[in-house]
């Protein structure tokens, strides 16, 4: 019974004891004075929240009135009827844990509410809810690459709380179990208060909420402004206000625009339109509000591909599919283009590992994310598909609009998260392909599954 220490001194400010929660995995700590005296509990969340009500972050934990009082004397361990009065309270407050104390108002041992029933004998040590699942806040829940993730935490454990407005419909949610673990809210990222109130509670953030893609942004470039800079800012920094420290942006390797070597997280960045350029300018303001508790960390993913709950087809794997399907023939325009490819799945996978490490290895970071292996010219990636589909013809055509040519390294995700790329083009397609040959997706030319579109809605 014996559990390690989530105890905080008295003494510590909030900003301080929010992060002596978030390195030692405990979701509520117990308040203590100099002697090892309990004072109360209070949770992550409580903190938070004394944040945005305005409470100074440097103020310390013990001149607020928060903590909740939730202990149990030794000495009373025997008496049926305390020990009934004290499950109740913690039933109807949701407390976990509870500690033991002494005559003199030290901790003694942690209980749970099971030990409690049994009141058993005690052994001595501090702690509250440790391993207690998180909370994560996927800001763009709903997309292809959101509704993957979301899978994914759910999977692992996670309460997983999606805030998304839908711009490509529902179909997604669909897919997704119905568990108390998995909260929606629809809003928009540029209601600074939706945004604000959706962060109650939450223990990390994904940022993937965007205009995404260079035909969308150069349709739509007002609200590619608003949303990818102005209101992806506002985030980061309400996130910081209230010192929930993790923070994941998803950019992209188009950032880098052109390169002809191998490019690096250092390389120089050669934006060649407004939605690569609206990715930088939100990932330099994000890191600058970096420090040594708000540590975000930027993910720039290479182009994703393979099926997910909300399907894309103007990603370049998933249409050249698509065309083998309907037209029995890819097309391929230029050629000669690098790009670096990463399956949806494996991209989510990624950010779980973010999610999970240690947030002095992955904090105030940029990482790419993919694998040297699959750095494609367009034409490769045609070859490819055409011979994972059994040989489907491919016809060629000088013209290209999209100017983007880029290697990139993805070493630093290896060395660093251990991230390595699981799934292959070749599958992906087939099972791309096969989703299509059942009428899991009965019509791929909706205009739902293309970005650009997004104003036009089609269920
Ligand atoms: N798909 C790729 O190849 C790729 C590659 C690199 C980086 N990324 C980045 O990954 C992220 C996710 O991309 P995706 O392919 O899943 O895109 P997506 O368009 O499928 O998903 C974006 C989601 O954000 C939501 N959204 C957009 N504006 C919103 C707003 N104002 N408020 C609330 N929700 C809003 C949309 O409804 C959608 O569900 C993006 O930030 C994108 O820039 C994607």
């Amino acid at each position: 019974m014996k559990r390690n220490a989530a105890g905080i001194p008295e003494n510590i400010s909030i900003k301080e004891a929010i992060q002596l929660l978030e390195r030692s995995n405990y979701d509520s700590g117990f308040i203590i004075d100099a002697d090892g005296r309990y004072h109360g509990t209070a949770s992550a969340s409580d903190l938070r929240r004394l944040l945005i009500s305005g409470v100074s972050e440097t103020d310390p934990v013990s001149a607020q009135p928060y903590h909740h009082q939730y202990a149990v004397r030794q000495a009373d361990l025997g008496s049926e009827e305390v020990v009934r009065n004290v499950l109740s309270d913690l039933t109807l407050h949701g407390v976990e844990h509870i500690p033991v104390l002494d005559k003199d108002g030290r901790i003694v041992d942690v209980f749970t509410l099971e030990d409690l029933e049994h009141a058993s004998a005690s052994s001595t040590g501090v702690g509250a809810n440790r391993g207690r699942l998180k909370r994560v806040l996927i800001v763009g829940g709903a997309g292809y690459l959101g509704s993957v993730l979301t899978a994914q935490l759910l999977t692992r454990g996670y309460t997983v709380r999606i805030l998304d407005s839908f711009l490509y419909g529902r179909r997604s949610l669909e897919q997704m179990p119905r568990t108390p673990m998995l909260e929606i809210i629809e809003g928009d990222l540029r209601n600074i208060h939706t945004c604000v109130s959706a962060l109650d509670g939450v223990h990390a953030v994904v940022l993937l909420a965007a205009i995404v893609g260079d035909p969308a942004s150069r349709l739509r470039p007002k609200e590619t402004i608003e949303t990818n800079v102005i209101a992806a800012q506002a985030l980061a920094m309400a996130c910081k206000h209230q010192c929930i420290n993790r923070f994941l942006y998803a950019s992209t390797c188009s950032v880098y625009g052109l390169g002809n070597t191998l490019l690096d997280e250092n390389s120089d960045l050669r934006p060649v339109s407004l939605y690569a350029r609206t990715k930088i300018a939100s990932e330099q303001a994000i890191l600058s509000m970096g420090d040594g508790y708000f540590a975000p960390t930027i993910l720039r993913m290479g182009t994703l591909y393979g099926c997910s709950p909300r399907m894309r087809f103007d990603l370049v794997v998933n249409t050249m599919t698509m065309h083998a399907f309907s037209e029995g023939k890819i097309r391929v325009f230029g050629g000669t283009q690098w790009r670096p490819l990463l399956s949806v799945n494996d991209a989510a996978e990624s950010y779980v590992q973010c999610l999970e490490a240690d947030l002095a290895d992955v904090g105030n970071q940029v990482f790419n994310i993919g694998s040297d292996e699959q750095n494609y010219q367009i034409e490769s990636i045609a070859q490819i598909i055409a011979e994972a589909l059994n040989g489907v013809k491919v016809e060629h055509d000088d013209k290209s609009l999209d100017v983007r040519d880029y290697r990139v390294s993805f070493r630093k995700a290896s060395d660093i998260l251990g991230f390595q790329a699981s799934d292959t083009v070749g599958a992906a397609s087939k099972a791309i392909y096969t989703c299509l040959a059942q009428g899991i997706i009965p019509d791929p030319t909706q205009k739902i599954y293309y970005n650009h579109f997004f104003d036009v809605m089609e269920e």
